[in-house]
């Protein structure tokens, strides 16, 4: 029987909690055993100090626990049950519906503790970027605490690092394993059952920064986020007839800032992979100006430009919105304000999208895993003209890492069509 766990980690991204239901789901109604770790990577690494506390007055075996209607096991941790928006995570692991989670970071999970998951916002698990895991006595710990609780699967939801962290972790394991057994650890019998860790990985992101996948898990509700900010905006900004200037996030890709510029009409946008070009002689500047003058004489009465964080002109020197805000001013004349979105663009429900892709990655990921052996890669569950797909997970992190090399290096046009040129041209 597959002992299967699931975390989160890196930055949070809506549909995360979709995720973990998704894969503690289908991974009993493909009869595994289901975990979570709290607190991302970081909890792999601290494990379980206090010994099965917390479902000590449960039975263990899952059969004990059938769900009669689906025959599936339910509510393993129902002590640790939770109220409308009260879960799992109790920051330092104080108190819990008056149980304690202190000192335990893996937790196994059954049906009910993970309902209604997919409409919650963040991950009710917790992530973190953990410095710890990074090092290799923080990985061997990790090692040694999955092999303790017997888990042998290890889906991963998070960012590019958050994968190659996964995959680092994969190609060390016989390493790590034999170095427990050396230093008395584990028995040679867990050594044998745990000679191969199976993971895959699964791409949590609201900047849509990941290739061979044209879609991330958060990246659609952050996109609604924003062009609901600037529906509001473009209100108040025809009011005044001002002009405002956006900054979004999306790190070093421009996917975010541009697709809501599409969406919400913007005047110019600014993103990392095409700097703005200029005419001979020009400067970008002198081309923003006139954009926007020729879309002032045509009747607008409000101006949206928008910033991806990243954004930077052909030399890679940073665009940043208060810049814009000035040029705006002082050689349009325009009455201009910043907004930057921040994290109101990463919290808060999932859009359905965001809780349907996640569902159909959980159940890929889940096969993925249960047909995973020895020989075969680590694979990132994808999205590809609307079928998921399987894609070797270091392929798909080192395309990204070429295109922000890519960019790195001016060669926009090369970053484009590893991206996505459809979007980018
Ligand atoms: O990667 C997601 C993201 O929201 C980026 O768009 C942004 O640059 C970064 O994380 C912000 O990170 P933090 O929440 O740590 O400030």
């Amino acid at each position: 029987k597959m002992k299967l766990a699931v975390l989160t980690s890196g930055g949070d991204s809506a549909g995360m909690n979709a995720v973990v239901r998704a894969i503690v789901k289908i991974g009993i109604l493909r009869g595994c055993e289901t975990w979570i770790v709290r607190e991302g990577y970081e909890g792999l690494v601290r494990g379980n100090t206090q010994a099965h506390a917390i479902h000590a007055d449960l039975p263990t075996d899952a059969s004990a626990l059938k769900c009669a209607h689906r025959g599936v096991p339910t509510n393993l941790t129902q002590n640790l049950r939770f109220g409308d928006g009260d879960l799992l995570r109790d920051g330092t692991g104080d108190h819990h519906h008056g149980r304690t989670l202190k000192g335990r970071y893996i937790v196994r999970v059954g049906w009910d503790d993970v309902r209604g998951w997919f409409a919650e916002g963040g991950t009710l698990i917790g992530t973190a970027r953990s410095a710890a895991f990074r090092t290799p006595e923080g990985r061997l710990s990790a090692a040694h605490n999955l092999i303790k609780e017997g888990i042998d699967a290890l889906a991963v939801c998070g960012g590019d690092g958050s994968l190659t962290g996964a995959d680092l972790f994969r190609s060390e394991w016989p390493s790590l394993v034999s170095q427990l057994l050396t230093q008395g650890m584990i028995t040679e019998e867990q050594a044998e059952k745990h000679g191969h860790l199976k993971i895959v990985g699964l791409v949590g992101s609201i900047d849509n920064d990941m290739s061979m996948t044209d879609l991330t898990i958060g990246a659609p509700t952050a996109l609604h986020r924003i062009c609901e900010a600037i529906d509001n905006i473009n209100s108040t900004a025809a009011s005044h007839s001002r002009a405002f200037v956006l900054e979004v996030m999306g790190r070093h890709c421009g996917w975010l800032a541009l697709l809501a510029g599409i969406s919400s009409g913007a005047d110019f946008i600014f993103i990392p992979e095409r700097p703005p070009q200029t005419i001979p002689g020009g400067t970008w500047e002198d081309d923003m100006c006139e954009a926007i003058r020729s879309h002032r004489e045509a009747g607008k009465r409000k101006t949206i430009v928008i910033v991806a964080e990243g954004a930077q002109d052909a030399d890679l020197k940073p665009i940043c919105a208060e810049y814009v805000k000035e040029i705006l001013t002082e050689r349009v004349g325009l009455d201009t304000r910043v907004t930057t979105l921040g994290h109101t663009q990463r919290g808060g429900r999932p859009c359905a999208f965001d809780r349907i892709l996640p569902t159909l990655q959980g159940e890929e990921a889940v096969k993925a895993l249960l047909e995973a052996t020895p020989d075969t890669p680590s694979y990132m569950i994808g999205v590809r003209e609307n079928k998921i797909t399987r894609v070797p997970l270091m392929e798909a992190v080192a395309m990204t890492r070429a295109v922000a090399d890519a960019i790195g290096a001016k060669d926009f046009e090369k970053a484009m069509s590893m991206r996505d040129p459809e979007f980018y041209q």
